[in-house]
């Protein structure tokens, strides 16, 4: 009998209506289209602008186009889990509501919170429960309402970040499809570059750190960039190297969206052509966990089965990594 691995079978979607344009942007604080496009390949963002909206409404309506598009009963799902660095509350899992609303009263669920590579390691965990063989359909869902983190006073945080969120099922495969490998770190040491001070229980919030705007994203942001454009592309090319593939053998680099010349390093460092590369931070910024399954929703199209995928995220913490994913389905529209 052959390896059971774990393929993704359906992806969903949902970004709020409004748009947050550069252009608007140079209304808030003192920044140009010019300075933005130019230094992070960003246009515009999304913004959940309705008061009483958390992450979960997003992570729902994401859940609730796959459940559509897929026409799935949402009772079969056995296990949910939300990766977001925004839950609705730091107590009471965000995972657990989202469960409930969209209908699937047979599974279990919780949060999964690694910052930008959120998503990156729930593939990594909901392809573990696949591949135990104890459960059949594990919905890993990103989600963040970084608008409620960020402080739109601080040009160099408030230009980058956007809300959103995607969905991937993943299910048992038995032709080898699915997650073939994947190369996890993280390190200590970014937690002084990119964080949120106060509001855990290190710093609990009192009067003086909202007085001192310590409740929201803090990033020295060279720092991250040179962490991030060096590790981003070494676990992208060690992920291929460790798998004997050439660039004409990798179909589509699925890279975080958090800055275009990050994104180009990746490539480069990987010698893959800008056409095979998944490319949506124009539109949405940087959406934290939603970034990849994003992509995904947005490229399903263009994908074929047996196509070789390589995942690539770096995020605060620091942590970051590559997944290499053989995509299993051919989409209805392509
Ligand atoms: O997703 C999680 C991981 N995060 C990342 O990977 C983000 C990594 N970092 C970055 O993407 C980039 O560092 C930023 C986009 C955040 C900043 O770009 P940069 O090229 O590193 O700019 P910088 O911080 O070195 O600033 C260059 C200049 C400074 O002015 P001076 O000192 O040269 O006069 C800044 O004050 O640009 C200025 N600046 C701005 N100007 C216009 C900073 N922010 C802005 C702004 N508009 N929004």
């Amino acid at each position: 009998m052959s390896k059971l691995t774990a393929a993704i079978t359906a992806v969903g979607s949902y970004v709020p209506e409004f748009v947050l344009s550069n252009k608007l942007l140079e209304t808030m604080v003192d920044t140009n289209d010019e300075w933005i496009t130019t230094r992070t390949g960003i246009k515009e963002r999304r913004i959940l602008k309705e008061e009483g909206k958390g992450t979960s409404f997003l992570a729902i309506k994401a859940a609730e186009n796959l459940i559509h598009k897929k026409g799935l009963n949402a009772e079969e799902i056995d296990m949910v889990i939300v990766a977001t660095a925004t839950p609705d509350q730091p107590v009471a899992a965000t995972a657990a509501y989202v469960a409930s609303e969209i209908g699937a009263t047979n599974a279990f669920a919780y949060d999964l919170q690694a910052a930008c590579s959120s998503f990156l390691y729930g593939m990594s965990t909901a392809a573990a429960y696949i591949q135990s063989g104890r459960y059949k359909k594990v919905l890993l869902i990103g989600a963040d309402k970084m608008s409620s983190i960020i402080n739109y006073k601080d040009r160099t945080t408030c230009i980058i970040f956007g809300d959103g969120a995607g969905a991937a099922l993943f299910e048992p495969n038995e032709e080898g499809l699915g997650l073939q490998d994947e190369f996890l770190r993280s390190d200590g040491i970014g937690r002084d570059f990119l964080h949120i001070k106060a509001g855990g229980s290190l710093i609990p919030t009192t009067e003086q750190t909202v007085k001192e705007n310590l409740h929201y994203v803090f990033q020295d942001g060279k720092t991250v960039f040179k962490y991030a454009v060096s590790n981003m592309a070494n676990v992208a090319a060690k992920i291929m190297e460790r798998n004997q593939l050439e660039e004409s053998d990798v179909q589509w680099l699925v890279p975080h969206q958090a800055n275009k010349r990050i994104i180009d390093a990746t490539a480069n460092r990987m010698d893959l052509p800008s056409e095979k590369v998944m490319i949506n931070i124009d539109k949405y910024g940087n959406t934290t966990s939603a970034t990849l399954p994003l992509l995904l929703a947005d490229y399903e199209s263009k994908l074929k089965k047996g196509d070789n995928l390589i995942f690539a995220a770096f995020g605060g913490g620091f942590t970051w990594g590559s997944i290499y994913l053989k995509w299993a389905y051919d989409s209805k529209n392509n």
